[in-house]
């Protein structure tokens, strides 16, 4: 492999101009926003998972950081079958983590260190134990509580044949069937994850009108925006026809054979159009300060489908899946960040960009599989462990990159430390629902959840006071944890601290990106802005790439980067 040289690297040439900037500046286009997953965050009671009062304490470690906004995955009334994504009560706090004031404190505190509070919504299903559903069960098919739901009649002369044959996301049959109140078996109802999650049926008005009251509820207690979960999957294609495909979710973007019937289907954004008008509705000054924000989780292909959930009277922002699957190589990169752009340019929607969150491997550990490995459910102390050095340096590269690119960012809790997944984790604390449904075929998201490490010598690396923790934390956490870290030079916090800081000085999530074709071992991308031009070098290669002479770094993602930059490793300079 040759070393690319600055002769060769000419950062004079035009590139190709991928996106042109918006002229709109709202917040919500450019903001970095850091996933918290309250059961893992901070511990303030002790109980051994994370509360609101152990988020509202940590707070200030966030401005110091340097994010913009937080989102806050469900913290709503909730058996916990899917860790709070199965909600019984909408309007209100699970004891587990706290009662609604602190709720109103959380928003309240952050909003005065200036950073916006976004919470997630669950619409596609509630918790089996909702009022609603509970109310279904109790009465009798046909009935208006049983329309709130997914009911059905089941197949064959006895019923006892689910309606079809869809399967649930965690594994299993999508079909549960019921005891009708005589004791007989009756009808079944439709769950796309655990029978624990009953799907609304959204053809209801009563259902849309519900959680429009939701929305207004969160919207009236002072929060930011929303992070709507499942967004592709709350309407049905009429007749629910049978489905061959794939449905766990890490092949919800694979489907590009036919359009499967319970994802995607043209009927949701009807219902978005309803609820970004209610945002908009809050912002009485205009001004784009106070613009309400929601973003859509919808793994759907190709592109131009996500961009539709993006249109500008639907959602500000969709995550953008396929970046986050991308493998590390110069090549693919360059396509997916075109591609992205490509897509949202055309509806004027802001790009976001993503690397890890509670569904996924963390990049750490997944960027230290072989390049090119299919994304896995979850690694186990059975599978081929990741190369930790290469991940966290290929982790800190990535990051570094997707900070220069301009769009929205996301960053998950303890993504910032470096943190790798819990690879080792024993399968008896395992608690994602996906492990059982599929009798531990796949491991689940568990080993990215585990609590936060805040002090290296404290019970629970400082998670909480007791040392309880509800799952287990690997002993790597302790050397990684924030105390070792702070004020460190060269560590991953310190990195995202300097990279989020000259994010803002440079206004890099908004302007202009062109990139220059460099191969397959450098990917040289130029930012323009306001606060002028920046450029972003990463070298896939095996050869150290240099760095043209007079370019001043103003960040690289490796310490004692200067003339040259090795393997693995980002730089952000100006010439
Ligand atoms: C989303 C959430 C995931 C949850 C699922 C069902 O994909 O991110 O954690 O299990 O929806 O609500």
């Amino acid at each position: 492999m040759s070393t690319v040289t600055s002769a060769e690297l000419d950062l004079s040439a035009d590139g190709t101009l991928l996106h042109r900037g918006s002229p709109d500046s709202a917040w919500w286009r450019s903001a970095v926003i850091y996933q918290i997953y309250p059961r893992s965050w901070a511990d303030a009671s002790g109980d051994g998972v994370g509360d609101l009062p152990g988020i509202t304490a940590h707070l200030p470690y966030l401005r110091n950081l340097g994010v913009d906004a937080v989102w806050l995955s469900p913290f709503y009334t909730s058996p916990q079958a899917d860790a709070g994504y199965d909600v019984a009560d909408y309007r209100d706090i699970d004891p587990l983590f706290g009662a609604l004031d602190d709720a109103k404190t959380l928003v309240s505190q952050a909003h005065s260190l200036g950073i916006r509070v976004i919470v997630d919504l669950v619409p596609n299903h509630s918790s089996d134990e909702h009022e609603w559903f509970k109310a279904a069960l109790a009465a009798a098919p046909g009935s208006p509580e049983r329309d709130l739901y997914m009911f059905r009649e089941g197949k064959g002369d006895d019923g006892s044949q689910p309606p079809n044959n869809w399967q649930s996301v965690f594994g299993g049959p999508a079909w549960t069937r019921v005891t009708e109140a005589d004791g007989t078996p009756g009808q079944w109802y439709l769950h796309l994850f655990d029978p624990k999650q009953p799907d609304f049926n959204w053809e209801n008005p009563a259902v849309r009108a519900e959680f429009e009251s939701v929305l207004r509820f969160w919207l009236d207690l002072g929060v930011d925006g929303f992070r709507v979960d499942v967004a592709h999957g709350l309407i049905k294609e009429a007749g629910l026809p049978d489905w061959t495909g794939a449905m766990n979710m890490l092949d919800l973007t694979d489907l590009d054979k036919q359009h499967p019937p319970m994802w995607d289907q043209d009927g949701v954004h009807e219902i978005y159009r309803g609820w970004r008008k209610i945002l908009d509705s809050y912002n009485t000054t205009g001004d784009a300060a106070n613009d309400r924000a929601m973003c859509a989780e919808a793994w759907v292909d190709p592109p131009e489908r996500a961009a539709l959930f993006v249109r500008d009277d639907e959602f500000h922002q969709a995550f953008n899946f396929d970046f986050l699957q991308t493998p590390w190589r110069a090549t693919d990169l360059r396509e997916v960040i075109a591609s992205s752009y490509a897509a949202n340019d055309k509806v004027g929607a802001p790009t976001t960009w993503v690397l890890s969150n509670h569904d996924v491997v963390r990049h750490a550990s997944r960027l230290g599989l072989p390049i090119g490995t299919p994304r896995p459910n979850g690694i186990g102390a059975d599978d081929a462990q990741p190369d930790a050095v290469a991940g966290l340096r290929r982790a800190r590269a990535a990051t570094t990159l997707m900070l220069a690119l301009p769009g929205g960012a996301y960053l998950y809790q303890g993504e910032e430390l470096g943190l790798p997944d819990h690879t080792t984790m024993p399968d008896a604390v395992r608690q994602d629902p996906t492990f059982a449904r599929t009798h531990g075929k796949e491991l689940g998201r568990d080993g990215c959840r585990v609590p936060l490490p805040w002090s290296k010598d404290e019970p629970a690396f400082g998670f909480n006071r007791t040392g309880n923790a509800w799952l287990p934390q690997p002993t790597v956490y302790g050397d990684l944890a924030v105390d070792q870290q702070e004020g460190v030079a060269g560590s991953t916090l310190e990195l995202y601290r300097e990279l989020l800081r000259i994010r803002k000085e440079r206004d890099l999530g908004e302007g202009a990106l062109s990139v220059l074709d460099e191969g397959a071992d450098v990917l040289a991308a130029r930012v323009e802005t306001r606060a002028g031009t920046t450029q972003v070098l990463v070298n896939f290669g095996a050869e150290p790439v240099e760095i043209p002479s007079g370019a001043t770094v103003l960040v690289a993602s490796e310490p004692d980067v200067d003339t040259t930059l090795p393997t693995d490793t980002a730089v952000w300079f100006t010439v």
